[in-house]
Parts: C-alpha cells; sequence; structure tokens
C-alpha cells in the first residue's frame, strides 16, 4: 500500500508531518512541482518524497488536501478511478449551503471521482493541532471516519490509527460525512480517547 499527498499546505504539511514522524513513506505534489518542497523535505526527512501530480495520482491511497473547489481539477486527470481510495480531507469552506443541494461535501467528491471508494477523515482538526503529537493526556487524539465502502474504511483507519490516532467510524457519507462538514457537531472537536 502506498500514499500520497495532494496539496503542501497547511493541511497537507501537518499530515506529512504525521507520516514522517510514524516513519511511513508518503508522496506530496502541490500547483508548484516538486521543487517547491524542497524545504519541506529537508525539515520532515526522506520518508516525504515530492511527486508531480500524475506521480501523486499513482497512489493506492491519495489524500485530498486542497482547497475544495480544486478536487474537480484533480479529478478530470482520469474518468475511471477504480481501485482508488481517494482521502476527502477538505472542507467545502466558502460553498453556500444552495451549492452543496442537501449533500454532504464528501458526496459531491465521490461523483468528481467515479468508481473511486471515497473516505472522510483527516479534515476535522485546525491545521495546527492536526500537526501536533495524537498522543496526549493518557488518550489518543479522535480521528473520525466516514465512508460508503466499508473495507475501504477500515483500510484508512490502519493508516490513521499508525499515525497516532484512535479512529471512529461513522458510517456512510451522507450520514457520517454531514457530521464532520462544515456545519457538522463533529467539526473542529478535540477529543481524546482514553483507551
Ligand atoms: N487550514 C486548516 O486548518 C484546515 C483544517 C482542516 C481542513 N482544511 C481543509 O483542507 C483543505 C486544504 O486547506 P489548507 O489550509 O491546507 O489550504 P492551503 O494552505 O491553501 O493549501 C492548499 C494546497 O493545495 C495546493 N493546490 C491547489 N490547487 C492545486 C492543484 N490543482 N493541484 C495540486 N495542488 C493544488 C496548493 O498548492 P501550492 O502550494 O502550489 O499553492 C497548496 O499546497 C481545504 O479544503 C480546507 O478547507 C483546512
Amino acid at each position: 500500500m502506498n500514499y500520497s499527498i495532494i496539496g503542501s499546505g497547511n493541511v497537507g504539511t501537518a499530515l506529512a508531518r504525521q507520516f514522517a514522524n510514524a516513519g511511513i513513506a508518503v508522496g506530496i505534489t502541490n500547483s508548484r512541482g516538486p521543487d517547491s518542497l524542497a524545504a519541506l523535505v529537508k525539515e520532515l526527512g526522506e520518508k516525504i518524497i515530492p511527486q508531480t501530480l500524475s506521480e501523486a495520482l499513482k497512489a493506492d491511497i491519495v489524500i485530498l488536501a486542497l482547497p475544495f473547489r480544486a478536487h474537480v481539477a484533480i479529478a478530470s486527470a482520469t474518468s475511471d478511478w477504480s481501485g482508488k481510495i481517494i482521502v476527502d480531507a477538505m472542507n467545502a469552506y466558502g460553498l453556500a449551503p444552495e451549492e452543496l443541494n442537501g449533500q454532504a461535501s464528501s458526496d459531491i467528491v465521490a461523483a468528481a471521482f467515479p468508481g473511486a471508494k471515497v473516505v472522510k477523515t483527516l479534515n476535522q482538526l485546525p491545521a495546527k493541532l492536526l500537526a501536533m503529537n495524537p498522543v496526549e493526556k493518557g488518550g489518543r487524539r479522535v480521528m473520525f471516519l466516514a465512508s460508503n465502502d466499508a473495507e475501504a474504511a477500515a483500510t484508512v483507519a490502519e493508516l490513521v490509527e499508525k499515525l497516532g490516532f484512535a479512529t471512529i467510524s461513522l458510517g456512510k457519507l451522507n450520514a457520517g460525512g454531514a457530521l464532520l462538514g462544515m456545519r457538522g457537531p463533529l467539526i473542529l472537536q478535540n477529543l481524546i480517547k482514553l483507551t
């Protein structure tokens, strides 16, 4: 299983830091190309692999850490995403409720990546907190997940646990994803699981 992060801003860098801390290799890309990631690699080490977008899209698990609207350009790379797990770490920041049309934002992402198994997670903490050691106060910071595919959710949960978080599954995107969305009750909740 290999991994990539699309986006090297606040969230992409926080996630890269967690991968580096866990000793797990991850590709990372942005809109400016691999050379722009040299300083990040210097800081975090060789587990962080600068990539072009097309290289990053070859990973088994691709984590979207982009402004929400930018996922459309990424999705246009191919019309068939079968076999791929897409992790939606984005929030639909700046979208009017009418644009969501009653859907969870991850349902919109899933529609843009036909064939992919989409898992919503890694979106719910402020980037500064996301970058911090998830082991705190005798427990582990909680990371919720939602997906329409139980197997993909379990695969991503295994990764997120390896990054140090305590995962809790919330079921499908239309229910769990909505709880994690911009207006959901679980966004920005810094919760510690004690066992
Ligand atoms: N900031 C937070 O605390 C936070 C917390 C949770 C979730 N989120 C969500 O996470 C997502 C990312 O937020 P952020 O704060 O990390 O944003 P950010 O700092 O603005 O970073 C966005 C990244 O996306 C890259 N990007 C944009 N369009 C691209 C494209 N077409 N191809 C490749 N890379 C592209 C940018 O590349 P360049 O570096 O080359 O410009 C940049 O690295 C958003 O959906 C946000 O709502 C944010």
